[in-house]
């Protein structure tokens, strides 16, 4: 049983690879390594104690695409590979409108020429917008405050109408609240590019000497110490969930749009202390004014992700900041070393 993972080198895709493949399925990898490094699946190969399928391709590019399907029988595609810097969407919207939107149409239409009809699709906790009120169940209304988060709003629409055109089509989409956290080896996690936007890789950066402080986006929201309050999830667990979505895939045909988020929500300053406990370093901060586009609270209601996938987040916060301090302890630099 073939599952193609595009964007599977990446931070999510390459944990997700792992579990897929201790789960027994026969996994290949997608990637342009636009945003991912070859040692991501070199380090997976090694946990696994396997051989990945890599294949160096663009979903932008059909001939990339088809050659794939044309060379492997392929009953499921995860599909990870997409662009997700907000900030960066916001300067130039068309790379982001083409790469993940192009994209994704591009595979849809050679997943249906080649009458592959089974899709997960990695949407994110970005489509509430600004929520009402919290936990956010999936019946909540969508919105989108910038580029990035408009692509996956219509990605998900455009897969939903793919269904209504044609409902031999199996779809899952899987919000994601704040993945953090790294395998318990410590040889893979998240590597970003250049300065950190999301705040545990600046908290990590900042805890291993990288970086002199933390600025801390704003302390005068409605929250209980003033800070941004969100649901972050351990990448492992969210890893589960696809494997989940997998199993759970072949046993209907509609659309099922399921948040992926551990029900908690934990403040910056939250964050700070438990990495700091987690490290044993100081991670010094300033607060600053609010980041222009930020919203005080977000948490899932992970309900429905119990009830129709068996899956819940286990891993708390300690094991978090625990799991990303490792990989960062033991990679300074990332997979820049070894590339
Ligand atoms: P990532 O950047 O680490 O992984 C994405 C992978 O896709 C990278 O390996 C990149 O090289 C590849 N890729 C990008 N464009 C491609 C293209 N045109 N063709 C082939 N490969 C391409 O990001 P991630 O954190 O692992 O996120 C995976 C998915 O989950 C993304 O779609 C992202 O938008 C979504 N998501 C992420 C978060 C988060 O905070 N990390 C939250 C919600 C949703
Ligand atoms: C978390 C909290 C910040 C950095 C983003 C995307 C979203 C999704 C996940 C993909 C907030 C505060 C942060 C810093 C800080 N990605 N913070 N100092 O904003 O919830 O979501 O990543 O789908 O689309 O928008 O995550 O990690 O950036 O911020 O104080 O240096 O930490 O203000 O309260 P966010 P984040």
């Amino acid at each position: 049983m073939k599952i193609l993972v595009t964007g599977g080198a990446g931070y999510i895709g390459s944990h997700t690879t792992i579990l897929l493949m201790e789960a027994g399925y026969e996994v290949i990898v997608f990637d342009n390594f636009s945003n991912a490094s070859k040692e991501s699946i070199k380090r997976v190969e090694k946990i696994v104690g396997k051989d990945i399928t890599l294949i160096e391709g663009d979903i932008r590019n059909k001939e990339d695409l088809q050659k794939v399907f044309q060379s492997h029988q392929i009953k499921s595609v995860i599909h990870f590979a997409g662009l997700k810097a907000v900030g960066e969407s916001v300067e130039q919207p068309l790379k982001y409108y083409d790469n993940n939107i192009s994209g994704t149409i591009n595979l849809c239409e050679v997943m249906t020429e080649n009458n592959c009809k089974s899709i997960i699709f990695s949407s994110s906790a970005t489509v509430y917008g600004e929520p009402k009120t919290t936990p956010i169940d999936e019946s909540f209304p969508t919105s989108a405050t910038n580029p990035y988060g408009r692509s996956k709003l219509f990605i998900e629409e455009m897969l939903r109408d793919l269904y209504i055109s044609d409902s031999s089509w199996k779809i899952v989409l899987l919000r994601y609240f704040n993945p953090v956290g790294a395998h318990e080896s410590g040889t893979i996690g998240e590597d970003p590019n250049g300065i950190p936007n999301n705040l545990v890789p600046f908290i990590a950066q900042t805890a291993v000497g990288k970086r002199d402080y933390l600025r801390v986006w704003g302390d005068d929201y409605n929250t209980p110490d003033g800070t941004g309050v969100r649901d972050y999830i351990h990448v492992v667990d969210l890893a589960k969930g696809h494997v989940k979505a997998l199993e759970k895939i072949d046993t209907f045909n509609k659309v099922m749009t399921i948040n992926l988020g551990t029900g908690n929500g934990y403040s910056v300053l939250d964050m700070v202390q438990a990495f700091e406990k987690a490290s044993e370093k100081k991670v010094p901060y300033k607060i600053m004014p609010r980041r222009a586009g930020d919203i005080a609270t977000c948490y899932a209601d992970p309900a429905y992700a119990k009830k129709i996938l068996n899956w819940e987040a286990k891993r708390t916060i300690k094991e978090m900041c625990e799991d990303t301090w490792r990989w960062q302890k033991q990679n300074p630099n990332g997979y820049k070393d070894n590339e």
